[in-house]
């Protein structure tokens, strides 16, 4: 039996246990949150698609009863506020913190064996937050933010390309931030041929600005931040751990000396296995990317400090 808790049953929440169920990742999908009768109701909600979609996973919902994740092999936190149109990932800090860390010690009192999966933002400074204070081997705490950039790349690309996103492959590495992620635009490639022969070098600093600000310019169409990609993007990860699937993810990892930097959680690839974090991948950056992953480590780290100032760490 495999189990997979969902924190927060919001629009990010939500999807993420919809496509859960859907893919069948788990047998058993928990959600949890604070408002009363949402993740009962949307759980019921879920379960009447069953028969249509053809779905055996079995979701339901909780108002926080804790007791009701008990047992489960993942554990993915949403909780929190998301950004208006405006603000940066970064201003969620204050508020997010605390209710990251307050749920993620309650879940772990019924799953301690759980890996914890985190999408709430800042997502690097909370699942650094994540790692410091919950006493968990580092490869139990993953950040989910470089599946969901490295989507959002695979998409503009395609768009660029006009091809099928699936042909596409293309990673984003460092902080899920605005001004932090870094599309390894050197690397994409559609079908092995490199994108830097298909598309000129214009075209491919708009794609990699444009996946940049993707979230941003989602939360500016929809009044609020994204929710199919990021819910989706929690799913793929949990799924890569559920079923063993050593996939490899870019994630918001602790470094401990890899790519030049410790202290810190940051987007990187990892394999993705039943143990959580399998191996972190050491690509060979060349310098200009090296420059940019340091000084998106800066930035990162300039957020995590933060934590101390509003002694959430
Ligand atoms: C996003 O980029 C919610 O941070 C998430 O859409």
């Amino acid at each position: 039996m495999s189990k997979v808790t969902v924190i927060g049953a919001g629009n990010v929440g939500a999807t993420c246990a919809n496509v859960l169920a859907f893919n069948e990742v788990a047998d058993e999908v928990v959600m949890l949150d604070v408002k009363e009768g949402v993740s009962e109701g949307k759980a019921m909600d879920m379960m009447q698609t069953a028969q249509l979609l053809g779905f055996d996973t079995t979701v339901t919902g909780c108002t926080s009863d804790y007791a009701k994740t008990a047992g489960s092999d993942v554990i993915i936190i949403t909780s929190g506020i998301p950004r208006k149109p405006g603000m940066t990932r970064e201003e969620l800090i204050g508020v997010n913190a605390g209710i990251v860390k307050n749920v993620a010690q309650s879940a772990l009192k019924y799953s301690p064996d759980a890996i914890l999966v985190v999408i709430s933002n800042p997502m690097d400074t909370m699942t650094y937050l994540a790692l410091k204070s919950l006493g968990l081997p580092k490869n139990r705490i993953i950040g989910m933010g470089g599946a969901l950039d490295s989507s959002r790349f695979k998409y503009y690309l395609s768009q660029a390309l006009g091809c099928n996103a699936n042909e596409v492959e293309g990673m984003v590495i460092g902080g899920h931030g605005d001004t932090t992620m870094i599309p390894l635009a050197r690397l994409a490639n559609y079908k092995g041929i490199p994108v830097s022969e298909l598309l000129s070098a214009e075209e491919l600093d708009k794609v990699v600005k444009a996946t940049m600000v993707g979230g941003a310019t989602l939360t500016g169409l929809l009044g609020t931040s994204a929710w199919y990609a990021p819910g989706a993007a929690g799913a793929l990860v949990a799924e890569s751990i559920i079923h063993n699937q050593k996939k490899m993810i870019p994630c918001s990892v602790a470094l401990e000396g890899e790519y030049g930097e410790s202290d810190i959680c940051i987007g990187v690839p990892v394999i993705l296995g039943r143990n959580g974090i399998e191996k972190i991948v050491e690509l060979e950056l060349n310098a200009a990317e090296k420059e940019l992953f340091a000084k998106s480590a800066a930035a990162v780290r300039a957020t995590n400090a933060v934590l101390k100032e509003i002694n959430a760490l």
